[in-house]
């Protein structure tokens, strides 16, 4: 949605004369005079309209995305470019929301001083919130949001991201990943929002929050769906590798995602620099042309990613007969960064050669204008400036904070030792992310990279855990652990990764705690106070040697901005919910490690303690009768339009240990379980059967075990009416 305000004010600076011929009167104020500019009418009728008054010059430029570096506003101008992006942290001066306003708004102008006055779309990476911009929300990035299994909360960071990058101007991001990292060496696993296609279908919901119910709405923008396909699938997790798999495997675990994101009409999809069995995606004809706007129906526009044809040849640079070959293979945007001349020119030629077909290039520019039409770009075409307020604000980062919440998995808690008392005594923090923001976001903060240090406004771990500490306990901090001893009642370590993005972050050796870590864990650990770790990661690391010594174990993974979501879980503020996203190895060794790959985990995919999980052994001898039935069953939804998640925590409120645990209740709506984490759900019919994984399988008296399953419903989603556990009725709070 674009507002009217600036555009009127130019259209009096215009009347008067004062900006002379060099700002044409945007579009709302001109008459509709042509069928294009006519927002009364159908897109596909304006669409046809405008591609018949376009030249070659015209429809070449709308394939063009060239990068803000290399391009100015009359480049966009004289070449017609249609879009224009910020790679990782590449900024307007000042780098400030207005600073990025003004740098669209002259993009437009420049667009607009052509004789069609198409309006540009601008890209940018607000893969966990508007990074880009200082002062922005930064979200976990999506493992962890793969962790809380919540849809509902990811479409809600979705609205949050759109209304923070329509603050900035910009009106196209390129997200979300739907990536599915089947090896965590990939130095993009923490793009991912797991290891199997159903949780990043599910997150899905995103891009309904990016793009809103209409493209035109308010703070709409568009997003991408990338990449496809099959990143997190090649040999050795290798950063634009080689992907060999049978296509079965290829659209069982890779597909799905896409799929979904098609049919929320996702505007555009980006291609995956990887190979499928040695073909470059980006020139796949049979994936891109057959399978995504053939087989799924996909109507937006296809990206290409980074300068990513230039490797079709093999050879450094790009070339015409590479610019043939991807446009040819259904591509109908081209990134290039820097050398986006020479692209103009060999697209040029190349249709004029009849290399690429008119309709080729026809449907290219159909696709993109269509997208351009839809979000209100002809009528509205300047920065919404009114939604810059939304940046950072209090009601985002309560949002993010709960995110970081329900990211938290707890791994290991011996003895209940978490959620800490808040009040009383000395509590030692020390490790190298403890009172770093910037490693706590991760790569694609401010930067491609990321980096560490005090980099973005928002709350480190360390400021949460001392906001969360009561008045009468002492906190002290010391990153390296020296001065720690035991008048400590715990040491809390916040180790891990520091920031990378992309093939920067392979790990192609191991995959442990890093000597730093290590030393200040060693500290901690020789003065006898109980340890517990908050590892900041992009991914499982190989902690198995060391999580001996350790009392508690806490996944934070990149939490963002705000970190005082890790403390909120230390102190028992809130108790921990999230679930593995994907299986956690024993040794690097295991490398791939995945669910049902027959390999024994540390952690297996979906597992995730509970407070209630590790409260101490209840009463033996229980004062009050046991109440009705023998367990006591807490269930709860999060439904999406076609499916919900289910979480169920089971309590055994008799006197003796069940093993094995079989709970079972009846699905009256036709429901139907489609995956399941951290208990093994069957399904008979209407009647579905849970029982405990080999780590859970006997549930002692009082104990409580808490697991998780994706369903599919068909529009209703009753609760089940009762449930029996080995044959007793519960009680369902
Ligand atoms: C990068 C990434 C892609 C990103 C693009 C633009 O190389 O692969 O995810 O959207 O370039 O920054």
């Amino acid at each position: 949605m674009r507002p009217s305000g600036t555009a009127t004010a130019a259209v009096a600076l215009a009347a008067a004369g004062l900006l002379g011929a060099i700002v044409p009167a945007p579009a709302e104020a001109r008459a509709a005079v042509l069928p294009y500019q006519d927002p009364s009418l159908p897109v596909a009728t304006r669409v046809t309209d405008l591609l018949g008054r376009m030249s070659l010059d015209d429809k070449v430029g709308q394939m063009t995305q060239s990068e803000r570096g290399t391009t100015t506003a009359a480049d966009v101008t004289a070449y017609r470019v249609g879009s224009v992006l910020s790679g990782g942290g590449s900024a307007p001066s000042p780098n400030t929301p207005a600073g990025w306003a003004d740098m669209y708004d002259a993009y437009q102008r420049g667009a607009l001083a052509t004789p069609l006055q198409i309006p540009i779309l601008y890209g940018i990476d607000a893969v966990h919130g508007n990074n880009n911009v200082p002062g922005s929300t930064i979200f976990p990035h999506n493992i962890g949001l793969g962790a809380t299994r919540d849809p509902a909360l990811v479409e809600r960071i979705g609205r949050a991201t759109a209304e923070e990058v329509t603050g900035a101007g910009q009106d196209w991001t390129f997200a979300p990943c739907l990536c599915v990292a089947r090896n965590d060496r990939w130095g993009r696993t923490y793009e991912s929002f797991g290891e199997k296609p159903e949780i990043a279908t599910a997150m899905t919901t995103i891009v309904d929050g990016l793009q809103g119910s209409r493209l035109d709405g308010p703070a709409s923008v568009l997003a991408t769906a990338k990449h496809y396909i099959g990143d997190g699938g090649t040999t050795g997790g290798t950063d634009q590798g080689n992907t060999q798999i049978s296509e079965a495997e290829l659209r069982a675990v890779h597909l799905p995602p896409f799929a979904a994101a098609v049919q929320r009409g996702v505007g555009s999809v980006m291609i995956s620099y990887s190979s499928f069995n040695g073909v470059k995606l980006h020139g796949n004809k049979y994936l891109i042309t057959d399978l995504l706007k053939g087989e799924l129906g996909f109507t937006g526009f296809v990206v290409s990613d980074w300068a990513a044809i230039d490797q079709l040849d093999g050879q450094r640079g790009f070339t015409q007969a590479e610019v043939v070959t991807a446009v040819n293979a259904g591509l109908d945007m081209i990134m290039v960064p820097t050398d986006w001349k020479t692209f103009v020119g060999y697209l040029r030629a190349a249709a004029q050669s009849g290399q690429i077909p008119l309709s080729r290039i026809d449907d290219a520019n159909r696709r993109i204008l269509t997208k351009k039409f839809e979000l209100g770009l002809f009528e509205r075409p300047y920065a919404d400036r009114g939604y810059a307020t939304t940046i950072g604000s209090a009601a985002h980062r309560d949002l993010a904070r709960q995110a970081v919440r329900q990211s938290q998995v707890l791994l290991k808690n011996a003895g209940g030792i978490l959620p800490l008392a808040k009040t009383g005594g000395k509590i030692f923090v020390a490790g190298k992310s403890a009172d770093d923001i910037g490693n706590q976001s991760g790569g694609w903060t401010l930067s491609w990279q990321g980096a560490g240090g005090n980099t973005v406004p928002g709350t480190s771990i360390l400021a949460g855990i001392r906001a969360a500490a009561g008045s009468g306990t002492t906190i002290t901090y010391q990153r390296d652990g020296t001065g720690i001893d035991n008048s400590y009642r715990a040491a809390i370590a916040v180790v891990g990764e520091t920031p990378y993005a992309e093939g920067q972050g392979d790990r192609t050796g191991s995959m442990s705690l890093d000597a730093t870590d290590l030393a200040t864990l060693s500290r901690l650990r020789s003065a006898g106070v109980p340890v517990i770790v908050v590892l900041v990661s992009g991914r499982p690391l190989d902690v198995a040697a060391e999580i001996g010594n350790w009392n508690a174990l806490l996944a934070a993974w990149l939490p963002g901005s705000e970190g005082a979501g890790v403390a909120d879980v230390l102190f028992g503020d809130y108790a921990p919910t999230g679930k593995l996203p994907v299986t956690w190895m024993q040794s690097a060794a295991q490398q791939p490690i995945n669910d049902g790959d027959g390999k024994t985990p540390l952690f297996p995919y979906g597992f995730g303690l509970t407070y209630a999980d590790t409260q101490p052994d209840p009463d033996p001898t229980p004062t009050d009768p046991a109440p009705a039935g023998a367990c006591r069953v807490r269930y709860t939804t999060s439904d999406w339009s076609s499916g919900f998640t289910g979480t169920v925590a089971l309590t055994n409120t008799g006197p003796a240990a069940l093993a094995p645990w079989t709970l079972s209740w009846t699905f009256t709506g036709g429901q139907t379980v489609t995956q399941a984490w951290s208990a093994r759900v069957t399904q008979s019919g209407a009647v579905v059967t849970a029982t405990g994984e080999t780590w859970s399988a006997s549930l002692a008296p009082g104990a409580t075990v808490s697991f998780g399953f994706n369903g599919s419903h068909g529009g209703s989603n009753p609760r089940p009416a009762a449930f029996t556990l080995n044959g007793a009725a519960c009680t369902a709070e």
